[in-house]
């Protein structure tokens, strides 16, 4: 159960979500009202849901996988906003980049485990972008966002969005964090529409106590495999493509060689850049476009 909480200048768009509003967060005032209004109109909606794929085939995880450290809500961990980035230049720019080849403009976007900052291009223009993520003050910040709504995906898994609704769905640096991600994954699936892209990006940071044991107890290329896995372990989603992006070895063969490389370290100017991995695939088939 959670709320819908519209941006400050929301466009004049219904979206088929419904909301509860029992729950209320600690939004300034103004936002808060606007809140109220869109969701009452929200509720008003009587979009019926429709069955889907997203059915799950079977369990990746065992239950010790699926422990974290911190066994504290994760509400509590994220309780206080962290107006930050949490990877570099060199990843947020491959990232960007994806997107701008992978989504279409006039995209309808879930932008899952969000926060304050968002990695779309700048210059393009998304029909919606939706955010979730579990602090209202970083979600709020964030200047793609049209609506967004906070909820615990590992206290329940279920999305209060119409089946079939997103071209694209996206979860950036968080898929650590899932304790139920065969449940996620299947709900992505349900409410994209037939040829609809998840794009699930990571590199090799995380709130060490918070992530669960499969990831802090793996390796990069398991990382990835996991990733695969959760998207094999749900009906409709395609055969999912990996895409790395390595930073060069600092001392490695292959820079030591470049002169370019060679100038730039002697002038401090080469920082190490995250590795950057995304695991992607498409709900029923990947669309072909002119
Ligand atoms: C490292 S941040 C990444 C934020 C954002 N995707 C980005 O690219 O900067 C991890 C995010 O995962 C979200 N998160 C962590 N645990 C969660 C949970 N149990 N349910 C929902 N969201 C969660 C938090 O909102 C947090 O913002």
């Amino acid at each position: 159960m959670f709320t819908i909480h519209p941006k400050p200048r929301p466009r004049p768009w219904h979206p088929p979500i419904v909301a509860n509003l029992r729950t209320t967060t600690s939004l300034p005032l103004k936002t808060r009202s606007l809140a109220t209004k869109t969701a009452n109109t929200l509720n008003e909606s009587n979009e019926s849901e429709r069955p889907s794929a997203g059915k799950i085939k079977r369990l990746v995880l065992s239950q010790e996988g699926r422990a974290k450290l911190n066994t504290y809500p994760d509400r509590e961990f994220y309780s206080y906003p962290r107006f930050v980035t949490h990877v570099d230049d060199g990843f947020i720019s491959t990232l960007t980049n994806v997107y701008k080849e992978r989504l279409r403009p006039d995209s309808e976007i879930l932008d899952l485990m969000s926060s304050c900052v968002s990695h779309l291009p700048k210059q393009v223009v998304y029909k919606r972008v939706v955010g979730h993520g579990l602090n209202a003050q970083e979600l709020a910040k964030n200047p793609r966002l049209n609506y967004f709504f906070v909820k615990d995906l590992n206290e329940d898994q279920k999305l209060e969005l119409q089946s079939s609704s997103f071209d694209a769905v996206l979860c950036t640096v968080s898929v650590q964090y899932l304790q139920q991600p065969e449940k996620v994954f299947a709900e992505v699936c349900r409410v994209l529409r037939p040829g609809g892209i998840f794009i699930v990006s990571f590199s090799n940071r995380l709130f060490y106590e918070k992530a669960i044991s499969a990831w802090r107890d793996g390796s990069a290329y398991s990382r990835v495999q996991l990733v695969v896995q959760y998207f094999q372990s749900v009906e409709g989603f395609t055969q999912p493509e990996i895409i790395r992006k390595l930073p060069v070895a600092a001392g490695s063969a292959q820079e030591e060689k470049s002169p370019f490389s060679w100038i730039m370290r002697l002038l401090g100017l080469v920082s190490g850049s995250d590795p950057f991995y995304a695991v992607i695939a498409y709900k029923n088939f990947k669309p072909v476009y002119e």
